[in-house]
Formats: C-alpha cells, structure tokens, sequence
C-alpha cells in the first residue's frame, strides 16, 4: 500500500517571517492528518527557519532544487549537504521552472538526483510534457525520455527511494488541471516504464505526485485515482487554509 503525499512548493514566495507563521497556522489544522505525508518546499532563504519550526510535527521539508557537487565554485547554488544541514531532507528536482528559467536538461536532472541520493536526500523528481507536445500527441514520448534519461543508470534501492511528480506544464499555474483520468493515464504509462526499468516490486511501491492546478476543490476526484498517489501543490499550498483542506481531501 503506497502511503499518500501532500507536498506544498512554494516556489519564490514567502520571506522568513511569513514562512514561519505559516508552519505555525499549518501544524494545528493538520496535526489529526494521519492518512498521509505532509511536505512543504520554501526557498532557500527559510530552509532552515521551516525546518526549526516544523520540528516535532507531521511536516516534512524539502528543498525546491540541489546541485549535483558537494562543494565548488558554483555561485548561487546549493549543495545537498547544506540542505540536510538546514533541516530538509527532501529536494524537488527538475521542475519545468526550472527546466525553462534555467534551460535545465534530463542529464543534469540526472546528475542532480544522483547526487541527493548519495547524500540521503529523499527526492520528488517532476516531469510532464508542454502543450505543444501534448496537441502533437508526442506526451508518452516526452515522458519516456524524460524517465529514460533522468534516471539513467540508477540501481534498484536507489529508485526504490525515489518520489516522482507528474506535471503537465500546461496545466501548472494555470487553473487549467488535467482531468483525474488524464493524470491517470500518464501515471500508468510512468509506472510502467518504473516496471521495465526497475522492476514490479519498484514498480508498485513508487509514489506518483500529480502536480498542476491542485486546488481543495478537485483534489478528491484526483486522489480517487488508484494511481494518483498525492499532489505536488503550488499556488494553492501559499495559504495555511488551503493547503490543509488539500490534505483533509478525503
Ligand atoms: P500550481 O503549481 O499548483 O500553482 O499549478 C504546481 C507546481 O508547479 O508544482
């Protein structure tokens, strides 16, 4: 049985302050919250003032990226182990901001889940193809590569750790979400590129975020899906309400 996941990322938004109050609003409204697991992605500005207040509750933290050395001559980047060290123990990687602001590729997404692994990073791997591709019917197409290449070369306990999030780029920010079995479709088609690269026990124990207009009012149709095992919420993860009508969806 693969244990849900609520994952707030709040991409750049929130000093220190209001992060912190957040958390503090969050933790009584989803304390009962035991059915799932709770995640929230701030900046890395309030990584570890999140991380303190978040101590002792149901909600984990995450980074929103990493960088696949451990130390250099890399400015503005962060390493896995100053992550760990601000309290995080997950990292998004790969999201289609980034992949567009930052002309990120499947080999560097590799490079990078490579890395938080070998540090103990638990990482939250987005794909999900663009409008264009899906109009030109080439979403599985997008989808295979994007597997195919960003876990290039992982070993069986190594994917075992893995979480992936799927997000149709043109459904993220959006308003316009993919329908319960649209998300669907595409979730089956990642489980069963997981089952021939890694195997059916990987296969059947990996979690697949759907991401992209999550909103509390379409969360439980998504989450009916037997394949939809949480969400990787935006917009609506800013406010300590919305996010936790998300996580009371059922
Ligand atoms: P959204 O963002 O919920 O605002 O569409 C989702 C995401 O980008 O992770």
């Amino acid at each position: 049985m693969r244990r849900p996941l609520i994952a707030g990322n709040w991409k750049m938004y929130k000093t220190i302050g209001e992060a912190m109050d957040f958390v503090a609003r969050l933790k009584p409204l989803v304390a009962d919250a035991s059915h799932c697991e709770l995640v929230v992605a701030p900046p890395f500005t309030a990584l570890a003032a999140v991380a303190a207040t978040a101590r002792g509750s149901n909600v984990r933290v995450s980074a929103q990226d990493v960088h696949w050395d451990a130390e250099g001559a890399h400015t503005g980047d962060v390493s896995p182990r100053m992550i760990l060290d601000a309290g995080a123990t997950l990292a998004i990687i790969g999201h289609s901001e980034r992949r567009h602001d930052h002309n990120e590729t499947d080999e560097q997404v590799n490079r990078k889940l490579r890395a938080a692994l070998a540090a103990g990073l638990e990482p939250i791997v987005c794909v999900g193809e663009t409008f264009e591709e899906r109009e030109t019917g080439r979403a599985a197409a997008v989808l295979e590569r994007q597997f195919t290449n960003g876990f290039r070369g992982l070993t069986s306990p190594d994917f075992s750790r893995i979480i992936i999030a799927y997000e149709p780029v043109w459904a993220i920010g959006t308003g316009r979400t993919a329908t319960p079995e649209m998300a669907a479709e595409s979730h089956a088609k990642l489980r069963s590129l997981a089952r021939e690269g890694f195997g059916s026990e990987n296969a059947e124990g990996l979690r697949i975020l759907y991401g992209g207009s999550v909103k509390p009012e379409n969360i439980r149709g998504l989450m009916a899906q037997p394949e939809i095992d949480g969400a990787l919420v935006g917009g609506a993860s800013l406010m300590a309400e919305s996010f936790a009508a998300i996580v009371h969806y059922r």
